[in-house]
């Protein structure tokens, strides 16, 4: 491992104020090409109702042990009683109740059908949905779908779906819908009607579907404005399944990625750790996928034996979940001619994923207290480590902890620790220097969730991310990029909020059905990761109130410092002076800074009147007679140089950087 060689930094200039920093033109530490991503989960109803673009609620009834069968989000028309049953031949054995629709006791003529009105309205909008449904019973006739206001008479678009039903099979029905017209606002229902006098008999539905188009036209796909604010950070990794949804609430509730890979009339559903049933509608298939049509690495978490209700796979029963975490490995990595590899190829992606990162389990000393980090010290976590890193000696395998959390662990050789710091932004300033004497880690979920002088995580989440958290998450990460032999990857966590349903507030983006908001972290997030270094440099270490990392970036043979401004004294702003070594007298850099508009350091992005407070600018500054590019920071500032002063005009061009290639994560 590489670490900062005193010997090669430049003398320290300490200056009473700012920072005047001297940069190296070499030396340093790799990067692993792949800093900046995020941890999905569904949580907050991020997955349904969120980023997976289904549009309609409780789509096919599916419900568990812990989560009761409901008709929530359904509604009769024109005085049709809904009443939901079980069939002898039910849709599928995992789908086993469907939706009875008949003439309830208040109609009186005309069609019958119900509603839905998704998760907590839709947008309807003049483009192509794509929908379906599953009717079984003797019908002639059409069935109408169509998209309605719930609050007036409108109907904004409708189609005709001719009957196929049959009365002794499911039959699914297909069909587009393009709206004439957009609705005003998103208090929108979807309708599918029908004419009782066409039924001999009655009429069950079941696995009613609706999909607005999606991100890259993807089937079954994500949700295109909230996709598009997370891609538009440049990210470049994504951690998946969690976080406490890989737990499940008991070891017999996990995330388990093979109930996933079947069509959807073959998915049972997930009983959600946050609350709610979850349809498996997003699987391991669609975040393949993801993580495809974003050009994003994978952290793949595997199931360890340690669910949310703190049971603890003794280690007699622990082989089945290994056995697992390899069919899961073989099925990302494993080709056409393996058992899971050809699954993944019939799932229509023959070529093997191009997967670095197993992580086992999600925070092991969390769910089962003591006990659980104990086994998983004792037990869990070896037994994995010797199966996985057999079978796939090139796997980096990564520890669900670090020697901070409980007791600590002492991390093999070899093995990675995940750091997980939702912290006060002081707090996470403190910690500037986390990772200057430590092994190798991801920090896997991040994020200033409490505000300062407070008790930190006993008390509550501050309401979204606000100005003096994103500064300090900014410190961090700089933090975090100055280790970047050690820290090969940070994680926003968790990265969405549907502002209907609340488990987690402070989360990078905000939605409804009709709006997404970028908080004030985005803007911080978005701006380190536009501007990647493939390396740091050693430099003056001088740190506080300016706070900082330089670099280069190879690939663009452009030298690039970020730095951030915290705690001045009086709020004075602060000098700073940048001279990379061998850079000439006039020698071009854009310097785009962030700042708080408001001057209001508790302020946020607003998602209920989507107000921005982050003002973004960006100067384009020349180096004077010594090479060295002089600016101001004021307090609680954000700042990137970067002397491929031309690509910031093209952040709005989709500028997305070419991620290097890395076989290793880091050379040694
Ligand atoms: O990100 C929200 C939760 O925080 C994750 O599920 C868990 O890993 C952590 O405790």
């Amino acid at each position: 491992m590489k670490s900062f060689s005193l010997a090669l930094v430049a003398t320290q200039i300490l200056s009473a104020l700012g920072a005047k920093v001297e940069v190296q033109s070499s030396g340093g530490n790799a990067t692993s090409g792949r800093q900046y991503g995020f941890l999905h989960e569904d949580i907050n109803h991020s997955g349904d109702g969120g980023i997976y673009a289904e549009l309609i609620r409780n789509r096919a009834f599916q419900y568990n042990e812990h989560y009761p069968l409901t008709l929530d989000g359904w509604f009769p028309v024109n005085g049709a009683s809904l009443e939901l049953r079980e069939l002898d031949e039910p849709l599928s054995d995992v789908l086993p109740v469907s939706m009875k629709v008949s003439k309830g006791k208040n109609y009186r003529h005309g069609k019958i059908g119900f509603r839905n009105d998704g998760y907590w309205g839709m947008d309807v909008k003049k483009q192509k949905y794509k929908g379906s449904f599953w009717v079984k019973g003797d019908y002639k006739g059409n069935f109408e779908a169509s998209l309605q206001s719930n609050n007036t008479n409108d109907v904004f678009g409708a189609v005709k779906v001719k009957s196929n039903a049959r009365k002794d099979e499911w039959v699914e029905h297909k069909f587009e819908l393009t709206p004439w017209e957009n609705a005003p606002t998103s208090n929108n229902t979807f309708v599918l009607q029908f004419d009782p006098k066409g039924v001999k008999g009655d009429l069950d539905f079941n696995l009613i579907s609706l999909f607005p188009p999606t991100f890259k036209d993807r089937e079954n796909g994500l949700r295109k404005d909230i996709a598009e604010s997370l891609y538009e950070l440049h990210p470049s990794i994504l951690r998946i399944p969690g976080g406490n949804m890989l737990e499940g609430l008991d070891n017999k509730t996990w995330w388990d990625w093979k109930d996933t890979l079947y069509p959807l009339r073959y998915r049972k559903g997930f009983p959600g750790v946050w609350g709610y049933q979850q349809t498996y509608g997003l699987g391991m298939m669609e975040y393949l996928w993801w993580a495809e049509d974003m050009d994003l690495e994978l952290v793949v978490g595997v199931y360890a034996g340690l669910s949310m209700d703190g049971s603890i796979t003794p280690e007699d029963e622990l082989q089945q979940f290994i056995d697992d975490a390899l069919d899961q490995i073989e099925f990302l990595k494993g080709g056409v001619d393996t058992k899971w590899g050809a699954r993944r190829a019939e799932l229509g992606h023959p070529e093997p994923v191009d997967l670095h990162f197993v992580e086992i389990g999600n925070e092991d000393w969390y769910a089962g207290g003591q006990a659980g980090w104990d086994s998983y010290k004792e037990y869990r976590l070896p037994r994995f480590i010797e199966a996985i890193s057999a079978a796939w000696p090139e796997l980096t395998i990564i520890a669900s902890g670090t020697h901070t959390d409980r007791d600590g662990i002492d991390l093999p050789e070899g093995i990675y620790g995940d750091y997980h710091p939702y912290k006060m932004p002081d707090v996470l300033v403190e910690e500037f220097d986390r990772f200057d004497n430590d092994g190798p880690h991801i920090v896997g979920e991040v994020a200033a969730t409490h505000v300062n002088g407070g008790i930190g995580w006993e008390g509550s989440l501050y309401y979204f991310p606000w100005w003096i958290g994103t500064v300090g998450e900014a410190v961090s990460m700089i933090g975090y990029e100055r280790n970047a032999d050690r820290v090969f990857a940070t994680f926003y966590a968790p990265i969405l909020r549907n502002m209907n349903f609340w488990n987690w507030s402070v989360t990078l983006v905000q939605f409804d059905a009709w709006t997404v908001t970028r908080s004030t972290s985005w803007y911080l997030w978005e701006l380190f990761a536009f501007h990647p270094m493939s390396h740091t440099l050693p430099a003056t270490e001088d740190f506080g109130p300016v706070y900082y990392v330089a670099g280069k970036n190879e690939d663009q043979g452009s030298f690039i410092w970020k730095g951030a401004c915290y705690n001045t004294t009086n709020g004075a702003d602060q000098p700073v002076s940048v001279k990379f070594d061998g850079v000439q007298e006039g020698t071009k850099a854009s310097l785009t800074m962030l700042t708080n508009s408001v001057s209001d350091p508790m302020r946020w992005n607003d998602p209920y009147n989507h107000t921005n407070i982050v003002d973004r600018s960006t100067v384009v500054l020349s180096a004077n007679k010594d090479g060295a590019f002089e600016f101001e920071m004021p307090e609680l500032s954000i700042a990137v140089l970067d002397t491929d002063y031309k690509k910031e005009a093209c952040r709005n061009k989709k500028a997305k950087q070419k991620r290097r290639s890395v076989e290793q994560p880091f050379a040694a």
